[in-house]
């Protein structure tokens, strides 16, 4: 704690991202060091209070200090909410470094042609008399509007290498925010990584909202619109055709080639492994994973969207979001190439952007976000500063460089793009609970065979045998601390059941499922097409900064409207089944908890 106090010594900061870019009224030392003081004092209250961030580094001075002069610049500068504030800083692009590709593996180059000193600007909202771009689903385009995709890709690929719009730059932005080539500002030891935590959607907005501007420019169309890989509905279950021609500019040839059949139908919930099922079942499955990722599991804001990463915090899978943990992860890993080293391109982090599907995918990932603030009145976003004034940078069709904050890119249509509508068919899909099925089979077994057995139960494994490696499918009668709550304790608090000190290799896949009284160990575990599914775990090979400490990461489902569905909601515990799917993974243990946001 004392190290919190330690007096500010820094200088103005000579890192460009961090000068302001406009006359602030607040400049001189003195007053930026009564924000820095302010800021320790808030910062001591607040690190003891959520339990949800890891490995919080004690702050460096000059980082307080340039953390002091965040609070003021901009329009916000004399809200003195943001000025406590703890932002994620954008990275200081004269430091960029190489980036790893896995635990142990090469280090690749992938900063930006940074050729400082660079003015950067900060955002503007396009004008609204812009046209509005329509995004459309990848499988309903036309030959004209493919045509002209293709032309800006193509010229997009031609531009030499050294321009930040080129596509290999373009790529690299991924790479570079993803794969450790940044630290961040004030915390040497700490990568800057943009998934795993709250800043995940808006990160990945900001750099499609320049891509997309970028090759509307090259083509001169300012209605350009990138399409959407609409894998939450059947007809979009399958690699979008567009992308599968060798001789279109969308192809990539480092993908999974069974898949690349678009007849091939797509499992939001892949396994690394092709279990072909009927097709009817395939789509169950599919629809029951999304209303479980957009609905049932996601009715507060830190499950939808993922948990706080504030300055000096390590991303460290610790904080996913639903839809980025599922299907978003598994399409990444379904798409890239078993046969590579490191799953590329899609399957790894630092090559997912070299492939034009990435961009789509991520589309329909964006749209997620619009259409989860469409379910219900506390699907809204987050109004922490923290959040809102966490930055990143972008070089935009003309070559800026621009300091983007999460704050400027919550509305969609004020960026001036939206979604072509289509039928939303996981609104409200209905499971069957597994069990109910079995009974059924058991019925009918019986009457058949007089003494088939009875449903065997899942061998159960203590609280106490935590931490261990999960080499096999166990089940473990957790505790729930409240029950039989009424429709308004529920609305208010949602349960969740939370996986804690999950331990893997961040360089390879790892992916393992949840499921809720799935008690009987006679048939395969509960997965998505069953009501028993509670969610899954899964990691895109990536590494963090080299060198960085391992961080364990925490998985947190939402498992109020599921106990309910089982009618298990008066019961005082629940049977959790943890099932391991690829890769090697330790877990720390296992327990309910109830939040609000
Ligand atoms: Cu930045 Cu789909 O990942």
């Amino acid at each position: 704690m004392a190290a919190c106090f330690s007096p500010a010594t820094g200088a103005i900061p000579t890192n460009p991202l961090l000068r302001p870019t406009s006359s602030t009224g607040l400049k001189s030392p003195h007053q930026l060091l009564a924000f820095t003081s302010k800021r320790r004092i808030s910062r001591i209250s607040c690190t003891s209070s959520d339990g949800i961030r890891n490995d919080r580094k004690a702050p460096a001075t000059r980082r307080d200090l340039l953390i002091g002069m965040g609070g003021i610049y901009g329009s916000a500068a004399l809200d003195p909410s943001i000025a406590f504030a703890d932002p994620i800083q954008p990275p200081d692009l004269t430091k960029c470094g190489p980036a790893s590709v896995t635990t142990t593996g090469p280090t690749v180059q992938c900063c930006p042609p940074f050729k400082g000193p660079h003015n950067i600007i900060d955002f503007k909202l396009p004008s609204p008399r812009e046209l509005v771009r329509t995004r459309p689903a990848a499988h309903l385009v036309d030959k004209a509007y493919i045509k002209k995709y293709e032309r800006a890709i193509q010229l997009m690929r031609s531009l030499p290498d050294d321009d930040p719009r080129s596509f290999k730059q373009q790529a690299d932005v991924h790479c570079a925010y993803c794969n450790g080539a940044y630290d961040q500002i004030g915390f040497p030891e700490t990568g800057l990584q943009v998934h795993f935590s709250w800043i995940f959607f808006p990160f990945h907005r900001l750099y499609l909202y320049f891509f997309e501007r970028i090759l509307g420019k090259l083509i001169d169309d300012p209605t350009f619109a990138l399409p959407y890989w609409n894998w939450d509905s059947p007809p979009g279950m399958n690699m979008p055709a567009i992308f599968t021609d060798p001789n279109s500019p969308l192809y990539d040839p480092i993908r999974n080639p069974t898949h690349s059949d678009p007849s091939f139908m797509l499992d939001l919930d892949w396994s690394r492994e092709d279990i072909v099922v009927s097709p009817e079942e395939q789509i169950k499955s599919n629809l029951n994973l999304m209303n479980t990722q957009m609905v049932s599991g996601a009715k507060k804001r830190t499950l939808f969207f993922g948990t706080p990463l504030k300055a000096g915090d390590a991303a460290a899978n610790t904080g996913q979001g639903s839809i980025e943990r599922s299907p978003h992860m598994n399409i990444h890993i379904w798409t890239g190439d078993p046969k590579q080293a490191h799953t590329e391109d899609m399957g790894n982090f630092y090559s997912a952007g070299r492939d034009p599907i990435f961009y789509c995918h991520h589309a329909n990932v964006d749209r997620m976000w619009d259409l989860w603030k469409t379910l219900g009145p506390r699907r809204t976003d987050f109004t922490d500063p923290d959040w809102l004034e966490a930055a990143f940078v972008f070089y935009d069709e003309d070559k800026n460089l621009v300091r983007c904050k999460v704050k400027d890119c919550l509305d969609s249509r004020k960026l001036n793009y939206d979604y072509q509508k289509v039928p939303i068919p996981w609104l409200d899909t209905k499971r069957t609970p597994k069990a109910k099925k079995k009974t059924l089979a058991n019925a009918f077994a019986t009457e058949k065979f007089a003494n088939a057995a009875p449903p065997k139960k899942r061998e159960l494994t203590p609280l106490s045998a935590f931490p261990l490696v999960l080499n096999k499918a166990i089940s473990v009668v957790v505790p729930r601390g409240k029950r039989s709550r009424s429709v308004a304790e529920k609305e208010e608090e949602e349960e969740i059941l939370v996986v804690e000190g999950i331990e893997f290799d961040r360089g390879n896949v790892v992916k393992f499922d949840v499921a809720l009284n799935d008690e009987d160990s006679t048939g395969a575990p509960a997965g998505p097409q069953d009501t028993e599914f509670a969610g899954t775990f899964v990691n895109v090979p990536h590494r963090e900064k080299a060198g960085a400490p391992s961080f364990k990461a925490v998985l947190r489902l939402g498992i109020t409207d599921l106990l309910d569905d089982l009618g298990a909601d008066d019961d005082d515990t629940v049977v959790v089944t943890l099932v391991p799917k690829v890769g090697e993974v330790k877990i720390g243990g296992l327990k309910i908890d109830y939040i609000t946001d």
